[in-house]
This record gives structure tokens, C-alpha cells and sequence, in this order.
């Protein structure tokens, strides 16, 4: 049998320190999987004048998963080819629409080749500028039944019905498939509320579903009340290929360089991989619990403690071996 593939792009800021601890995480955990690394934004913007090379791509198409870490750097802000278009362009080529947000008890599920970040754009005579917002009833669905399909219970699907047309058909779209899943009791919450819930009372929510926007900055929001963006995992999932693992958090430029960003996303990210990248929910649950546990032994600066990446990491490898014995 084939060993399993992973692509490794380890990205920008502190993307190279925490794939780091990733790579040695996974072959401790899982050994027989082969990682292949490349590169992906501003490093590869400095390499070869393109955020996702075309060797990148075929890598990524041809892998089981992909374990991604952060991309972005301000030297190219105001640039045309900027390091994140390679991650958006990553997403699509891969159909990578189901982007599980995991933050403490709540679970946000971010639409993520559609909407705002796709649309139109443009730059028109007069001076104007434009994004357009779109989304095909094909689109919503699938994101909607798999979001249906995690959730416990209870589905809030967060829009802006009241204002936006595209939010109209999101809220249609719901109350649809809803009969389909009658142990999920569905609610509606306007984006604006669901921010101001989110804040207040994060744990009154179970599984959230949203457009590609809203998403963006719900999950960072929902990271940040529990526990801090420095811990919050994703995983992006198509129906067919590899799935895109990487964390929700930026390349951080503040402190990258310095070896103290926290890890944990990245590593969580890396359960997340084993769990729905290669179906392997032991090795996943044991990740999870080795970080969790670091978290609490060994917590990096950002949580008030002062490991550094490299002794959160090794801490981490010290719990699974831990575990194992
Ligand atoms: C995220 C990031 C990306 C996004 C950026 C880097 C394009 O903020 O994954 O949340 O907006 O989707
Ligand atoms: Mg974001």
C-alpha cells in the first residue's frame, strides 16, 4: 500500500516556526506518512513571482491532505500579487468549501469558495471600486447539509436576511434542507447579533454555519473569547480531494522570527489532519490531548507563560510519548 502523502507549506511570519513543531508532531504520531514541503505566499511570491507555483499546486492535487501554515506579510500590502491570492487560488483549484472552525464548545462551518472573496472586482473609470457578492443555490447547499450533518442538536445559520439579497436565499437554502435533519433545531441569527452573542455568551452556541465573510471574522471573534487566536485549528474540506488543515491565526510579522508564537493551532490543525485528511481518529485524539495538556503545563507567552515554540513542541512529543508507553 502507498504511504499516505502530506503536503507541507509552511508559508509566512512565524508559518516556517510552527510547521516546524508540526512535521516533528506527525512523525512521531504518524510515521509511515510522507511529507513533501513547498512553498506557498510570500515565500514563494520572493522565489518565483508567484504565491502558488505551479509545482505547488500539482503537489497539493496529487497529496491525501494538505498542512498549511499561515501566509501574509505586510512588504507586499499594497503589492498586485500578494501572498494571500495564493492561498485563495489554493482553496478553489482544490473545491475546499467546508471550512470546519472549531473554538472551544462552538463549532463555526465558513463557507470558503464563494461570496465577497470571489465576486467581481474591480476598479472603474471614475474611480470607483467594487467587490460583488454571489452565491448559487448549489453553492449553499452542499455547505449547508454538511453542516446539518456536525452538528448536535442545535444549527444557527448566521446572515444578514434583512439587508442582503444573497443572505435571503442563504436563509431559504436552510429552511429547505432542514426537514431532512429533524433532530436539529434551526435558528436564524443576524451577523450583527451573532458578533454580539458570540462576545458575551459564546457557550449558548453549538454548530454555526455562514457565507465566506461572515465566517472570516465570526471564527476569529469565537478563537479569541475562548481561549485566544493562538489555538484555534481548521480544516477545509471538499467532497472529493485533499482537504486544506491549517490554522485560523495570521503569519503574526509582530513576533515572528523570535520563536515564541504558540503552536498549538498548528498543531491542532495537524489532529485535524489525521482525524479527516487520512482517517485516523486515534492518532487525532491523541494529539489533541497531548496539546491540550501542554496547554496546561507548558503555555507560551501569548497565554501568559513563557515556553518558547520549539519546548511547546517538544512537550507536546513528550505527552504522546507519554501516552504511548
Ligand atoms: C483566514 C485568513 C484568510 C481568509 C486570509 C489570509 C486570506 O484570514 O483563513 O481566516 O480571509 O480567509
Ligand atoms: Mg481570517
Amino acid at each position: 500500500m502507498r504511504s499516505p502523502q502530506v503536503v507541507l507549506l509552511p508559508g509566512d511570519g512565524v508559518g516556517p516556526e510552527v510547521a516546524r513543531e508540526a512535521r516533528l508532531v506527525l512523525e512521531l504520531v504518524a510515521p509511515d506518512v510522507a511529507l513533501d514541503e513547498h512553498l506557498i505566499g510570500a515565500a514563494a511570491i520572493r522565489a518565483t513571482g508567484d504565491p502558488l507555483p505551479e509545482e505547488t499546486l500539482a503537489a497539493c492535487r496529487e497529496a491525501d491532505a494538505v498542512l498549511k501554515g499561515p501566509v501574509g506579510d505586510p512588504e507586499f500590502d499594497a503589492a498586485d500579487v500578494r501572498p494571500e491570492q495564493g492561498l485563495l487560488r489554493l482553496r478553489a483549484a482544490l473545491d475546499a468549501y467546508a471550512n470546519l472552525r472549531p473554538a472551544g464548545d462552538v463549532l463555526i462551518v465558513r463557507e470558503l469558495v464563494g461570496g465577497l472573496y470571489f465576486g467581481a472586482s474591480g476598479v472603474r473609470d471614475d474611480g470607483t471600486v467594487y467587490d460583488t457578492c454571489e452565491y448559487t443555490p448549489a453553492q449553499i447547499e452542499r455547505v449547508v447539509r454538511r453542516a446539518f450533518a456536525l452538528a448536535r442538536g442545535r444549527l444557527t445559520a448566521v446572515e444578514k436576511a434583512n439587508v442582503l439579497e444573497t443572505s435571503r436565499l442563504w436563509r431559504r437554502v436552510v429552511n429547505g434542507i432542514a426537514p431532512e435533519f429533524p433532530d436539529v433545531r434551526v435558528e436564524h441569527v443576524l451577523v450583527d447579533n451573532a458578533a454580539m452573542q458570540l462576545a458575551t455568551a459564546p457557550e449558548q452556541f453549538d454548530t454555526i454555519v455562514t457565507e465566506n465573510m461572515f465566517g472570516d471574522i465570526l471564527s476569529d471573534l469565537a478563537a479569541a473569547v475562548t481561549g485566544g487566536i493562538g489555538l484555534a485549528p481548521s480544516a477545509s474540506l471538499s467532497d472529493s480531494g485533499p482537504g486544506i488543515f491549517e490554522p485560523v491565526h495570521g503569519s503574526a510579522p509582530d513576533i515572528s522570527g523570535r520563536g515564541i508564537a504558540n503552536p498549538a493551532a498548528m498543531l491542532r490543525s495537524t489532529a485535524l489532519l489525521l482525524e479527516h485528511g487520512l482517517g485516523r481518529p486515534d492518532e487525532a485524539q491523541a494529539l489533541a490531548l497531548a496539546v491540550d495538556r501542554t496547554l496546561d503545563t507548558t503555555p507560551t507567552p501569548d497565554l501568559g507563560g513563557t515556553a518558547t515554540t520549539a519546548e511547546f513542541g517538544a512537550a507536546v512529543r513528550e505527552e504522546l510519548a507519554l501516552t504511548r508507553a
